[in-house]
């Protein structure tokens, strides 16, 4: 038997960009930027739940769905198979992407096994979020929760049986009568015309067919023909439906794990995962958040960063660096190296918190609790870093950081074990460091 060569393989590695704490750690700019080395840029869970802003130019693309990747000619992006799909959401996605210059048709690709978010969907939301009974967990209402039920009860519609008519047909049914049934057990009266929905769904469907195929295929067979493929994670760790903070989660697999099942794609075939964090911690909807600055320093960080939810304008809870949390996703995830983003924001603080361990019980601990009560119950042990009160918005260079920064910054990849290997200092393409010689600069070859 003749074993073939080892060849280093960086220059043909694929890679998992992810949000390393709950969300909202800035990874549309990133994914956008180190897209320029990958061929293809794939999403493997969620829904337009997600959503960030891409600022390049004077141009401002909003993305909920559809892949970051999408923003560069030429480049494929991929719906996996893991995604729930709003066919109405993508549609409209598309449309102003379109009007913005976007081709998005030839460069989209669409699982059909990817499952179909309906209407009402979100109206089983309604009655899982309004009951007096339950703590609600303040989704998005996008109906994403609902969607990931029926798929694993096993009656959810997927994207290759909704561009189907008959199968669309002999499925619909079914499906939109058990949501009334439950609607009206539940005393929801909000007029459902199911009829309605199912003709708009159909010209929908005709619409979304011919981005339609089997991206399992298409992601590995770009593989096997030395294309490289960019997974792009979306919420964060910490909304992971197994090792988020559970039940304040999102339905979705979104640690790097949610890749192989995802995306069709073996683990064998991913070589390195990045994950994103801020230089700080945010966190939108209910939940325990141990690091949560509830006095007017949190206030101060959501002003000037501008902390608000893409999807849902809410304004998102502020506080600060945790590293148990993020040792603890860096463990889950299996990070080779970290982006940090959105330093500048702490550029006015004469000093800045950052919670070292966790107390539970009188006893310090680096450990993430698994139960609701047992992370309500961590009292956060913070160490002060005295802050730099320079600008650091727009550094490119970073020697040009100013010198507590920089230790800031050591702090946090002594303190994780986590290589920092890039910082993002605005929104801007440009407005990045990537260090030399990291095994981020590595990866992306
Ligand atoms: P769902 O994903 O709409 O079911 O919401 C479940 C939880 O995840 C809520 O706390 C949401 O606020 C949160 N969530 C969902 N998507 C995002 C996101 O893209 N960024 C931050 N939080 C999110």
């Amino acid at each position: 038997m003749r074993y073939n060569k080892l060849v280093p393989h960086f220059n043909m590695s694929n890679i998992v960009v992810l949000g390393a704490q709950w969300g909202d750690e800035g990874k549309g700019k990133i994914v956008d930027l180190f897209s320029e080395r990958f061929d293809v840029v794939a999403r493997y869970q969620g829904g337009h739940n997600a959503g960030h802003t891409v600022r390049i130019g004077d141009k401002k693309f909003i993305l909920k769905l559809i892949p970051s990747g999408i923003l560069r000619p030429g480049k494929q992006a991929v719906i996996g198979n893991g995604l729930v799909i709003d066919p109405a959401a993508l549609i409209d996605e598309i449309e102003a992407l379109e009007t913005l210059g976007i081709d998005v048709r030839s460069q989209l690709a669409v699982s059909n096994r990817a499952h179909v978010i309906f209407p009402f969907h979100r109206i089983v939301e309604k009655i899982a979020e309004s009951r007096p009974d339950r703590v609600a967990i303040g989704t998005t209402s996008r109906g994403i929760g609902p969607c990931y039920e029926d798929k694993v009860g096993r009656r959810g519609i997927r994207i290759g049986e909704f561009v189907d008519p008959e199968s669309f047909a002999c499925l619909y049914g079914y499906l939109a009568e058990d949501k009334q049934a439950l609607a009206r057990a539940f005393g929801i009266d909000e007029p459902v015309d199911l009829q309605a929905i199912r003709q708009q769904y159909a010209q929908l469907a005709e619409r979304i067919r011919p981005m339609v195929c089997d991206t399992a295929a298409l992601l590995n067979n770009a593989i096997g023909s030395g294309k490289r493929v960019l997974f792009e994670g979306a919420q964060g760790t910490m909304l992971d439906i197994d090792h988020g903070t559970y039940p304040f989660v999102t339905s979705s697999s979104a640690a790097a794990g949610g890749v192989c099942t995802g995306a069709g794609v073996p683990p064998t075939k991913i070589h390195g995962v990045l994950g994103v964090s801020k230089a700080y911690i945010t966190r939108v909807g209910g939940g325990p958040f141990p690091t949560e600055a509830k006095d007017e320093m949190g206030e101060r960080i959501r002003k000037v960063g501008n902390e608000y939810g893409a999807v849902t304008g809410r304004p998102r809870r502020c506080g600060w660096f945790d590293v148990p949390l993020l040792r603890y996703t860096a463990m889950v995830n299996g990070f080779d190296s970290l982006v940090i983003t959105k330093l500048d924001v702490l550029d006015e603080l004469d000093d800045i918190p950052v919670c070292t361990a966790y107390r539970v019980d009188g006893r310090e601990s680096l450990e993430m609790p698994a139960t609701r009560r047992g992370v309500e119950a961590i009292e956060p042990v913070f160490e002060r870093l005295p802050g730099w009160r320079t600008r650091t918005a727009g550094v490119t260079r970073y020697e040009d950081l100013p010198v507590r920064a920089r230790n800031y910054l050591r702090f946090l990849q002594d303190r994780t074990g986590v290589e920092i290997g890039c910082i993002s200092t605005g929104p801007e393409r440009d407005q990045t460091i990537v260090m030399p010689g990291s095994k981020l600069e590595k990866l992306l070859g």
